[in-house]
């Protein structure tokens, strides 16, 4: 009987700033901002031979009742300029960016990333999202906010734009033939036209060809209309989706979106961001995890969960207390600006949280502790390094981005301990084999990949 060949994982870091599972009061934590804290993280992955460096990206920092949410930590750096200055100081590992696809223009979003491409001789990768940060209009020319389902159009629809640009070079335009006089090998290189629902262009692109064609394309995003979009357009997908059964169905039907289009199932990656606490032993592990969970769900912050859902400010509970015994405000404009409303119903929620709280005696704090901020993979080194391969090796991941809750240590561990656990059982690399992002994830050259552009020429038509 021949066995199954065991499947790769996959690993990507991200960079904590900007997400809820920072821990920046913890006395080890260091700048948020610094460029030698990027270095660190970036670095320590690389040597670790992770497939790539991530980082998050918003628009605007969020406000609660018209002041700065002060748990939104540190403000929001921009990504491009940190993934460009991290191409000088690391070779071979991945950096992929999130790039908003909501209120930017294609041109210069594919330019930008066509140029990273360059600067790290084929690196570089693009997370697109739609953005739930709904008041970050107000920062830009067009001001507003797209419905949902017009967010996902525009999406798709500036990849094809990009798509149209990153093609408009082809790969023998440079022929620079000093004997001849001749640089360009045609006069109309980079030319393109786009015409749909939400661009209208048409001009030169100017920039060449770029080593990956396109950039690794991921999305994040978890509802219906994101997975149609990530199963048709995406090399890789970033989701929340937990509970594993849960993942198993999502990654079934995520693929089955790819295949439907044509691709092959390993075309598309499914990559959930997963949150980690290691010990010695099993014991330690868990009693580090619940005192990470504790730094990471401060009174304050405790209160600032609740009150999204309550959509009420209630600051003037005891996070030591119980849950506030008043009704949601369901017509009231959102209490935290920027951000649409993520729950979609906040009284069955709130029912589910209070029989939880009452079942087992959990303080407003102990609740979210217990529904927030959960640490995936909890364990000795040899245990997480097994838990994150049974995930990949039965179908509910391809591998995993890793969230560290310290910037910029965070990751130190994970690299020097768990890393080679997952190498001594044959399924993480000891080096690099390719050099492009695109090879060192397994996934098809650009060009070869099956695109929807039947489907897209249909939504979007466009004249060439
Ligand atoms: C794992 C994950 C990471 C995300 N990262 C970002 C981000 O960096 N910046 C951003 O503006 N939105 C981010 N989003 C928000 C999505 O773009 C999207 O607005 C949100 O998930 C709601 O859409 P959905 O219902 O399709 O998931 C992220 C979402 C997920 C699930």
């Amino acid at each position: 009987m021949t066995r199954k060949p065991l499947r790769e994982v996959r690993l990507g870091a991200i960079s904590p700033g900007v997400n809820s599972t920072t821990v920046w009061s913890d006395h080890r934590a260091g700048s948020q901002i610094d460029f030698s804290s990027f270095v660190h993280l970036a670095k320590t992955a690389e040597s670790a031979k992770f497939d790539f460096f991530f980082l998050a990206e918003g628009l605007r920092v969020r406000e609660k009742n018209g002041l700065i949410y002060d748990l939104d930590v540190v403000g929001r750096p921009d990504t491009l300029p940190i993934l460009a200055a991290l191409a000088a100081v690391t070779e071979n590992i991945g950096l992929i960016g999130t790039i908003n696809a909501t209120f930017n223009e294609p041109y210069e979003v594919a330019r930008q990333f066509a140029t990273l491409d360059h600067l790290t001789a084929g690196r570089a990768g693009w997370n697109v999202v739609t953005s739930s940060d709904a008041f970050t209009g107000a920062n830009f020319r067009r001001g507003g906010f797209l419905p949902y389902e017009e967010r996902y159009e525009r999406a798709a629809e500036m990849l094809e734009v990009a798509r149209a640009l990153w093609d408009s070079w082809p790969d023998d335009a440079i022929v620079a033939d000093g004997a001849d006089g001749r640089f360009w090998s045609r006069p109309d290189i980079g030319s393109f036209a786009h015409s749909g629902k939400h661009f209208d262009v048409q001009g030169q692109f100017s920039v060449p060809a770029s080593p990956q064609g396109y950039p690794v394309i991921l999305q994040a995003g978890d509802a219906e209309a994101g997975r149609d979009f990530g199963g048709s357009y995406a090399d890789g997908i970033f989701t929340m989706v937990r509970n594993l059964d849960d993942a198993r169905k999502y990654y079934r039907e995520v693929k089955a979106r790819k295949v439907a289009i044509g691709g092959a199932p390993d075309d598309l990656l499914i990559l959930p961001g997963a949150t980690f606490a290691l010990g010695d032993t099993t014991e330690e592990a868990h009693q580090n995890a619940a005192v990470i969970r504790r730094q990471q769900v401060s009174g304050a912050t405790a209160i600032g969960y609740i009150e999204e859902v309550w959509n009420r400010d209630l600051s003037a509970y005891d996070p030591d207390g119980p849950l506030p015994a008043i009704e949601p405000a369901l017509d009231a404009d959102s209490i935290i600006q920027g951000k649409t409303r993520l729950t979609r119903d906040p009284v069955a929620l709130i029912d589910e949280w209070r029989h939880l709280a009452e079942t087992k005696n959990l303080s407003i704090r102990d609740l979210v502790v217990e529904v927030s901020a959960k640490q995936d993979f909890i364990g000795t080194p040899a245990e997480v390094a097994e838990q994150i391969n049974h995930r990949v090796q039965t179908e509910a991941a391809d591998g995993f981005i890793l969230i560290p809750h310290l910037t910029p240590t965070g990751l130190d561990e994970f690299a020097a301990k768990v890393v080679p656990e997952l190498q001594e059982r044959g399924v993480f690399r000891t080096e690099y084999t390719g050099t492009t992002l695109r090879e060192n994830l397994g996934l098809p050259a650009a060009p070869q990949r099956p695109w929807p552009s039947d489907h897209l020429s249909t939504q979007f038509p466009t004249t060439a």
